[in-house]
């Protein structure tokens, strides 16, 4: 079945391999770069979703582990509350939302984790991105 994928944060390491497999396999894609779609900027973001009419929205925008040290405001602005808009804007859409979580919820001990495992929020990154992540429980998460 062909679908409509629209990517957050385009041109980042994750978006740049969604796209190309999406693409490869005939779905229609739009994946624009941070530059071209701000996510911070709640209406072009509103906007960018309602042309497009996406089925499914990879949401990869993300600040990074040393940028989230560096700017916790940005931080939580970005992985927390920009994605709680999302996830509202995807809910009132019907549209399905994929979040991509983080191994960095349950610690730092390098070890396989599973998502029943106890969370240990030990970063900036590790806080926004589980506030992002808890204030919808959105359709479905993946640990990697
Ligand atoms: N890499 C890992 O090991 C890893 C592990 C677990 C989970 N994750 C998660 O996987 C997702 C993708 O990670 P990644 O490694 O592919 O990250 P990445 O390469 O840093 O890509 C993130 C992209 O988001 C863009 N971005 C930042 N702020 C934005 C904004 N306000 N509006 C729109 N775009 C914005 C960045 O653009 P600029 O650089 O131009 O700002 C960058 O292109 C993230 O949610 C991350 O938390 C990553």
């Amino acid at each position: 079945m062909r679908r409509k994928i629209f990517i957050t944060g385009g041109g980042g390491m994750l978006a740049s391999q969604l796209e190309h497999f999406y693409r490869e396999n005939q779905n229609e894609v739009f994946a624009p770069r941070h530059a071209e779609l701000d996510i911070l900027d709640d209406g072009t973001l509103r906007q960018a979703l309602h042309s497009f009419n996406p089925d499914w929205i990879f949401h990869t925008a993300a600040l990074h582990v040393d940028a989230c040290e560096e700017n916790p405001e940005l931080a939580f602005r970005l992985n927390a509350q920009a994605s709680a808009n999302l996830a509202q804007m995807c809910s009132e859409r019907n549209a399905t939302l994929i979040y991509i979580s983080s191994c960095g919820y349950f610690g730092d001990e390098i070890k396989y984790y599973a998502e029943s495992d106890p969370v240990v929020l030990k970063t900036t990154y590790a806080r926004s991105k589980f506030e992002g992540e808890g204030t919808k429980r959105i359709l479905f998460t993946s640990v990697i």
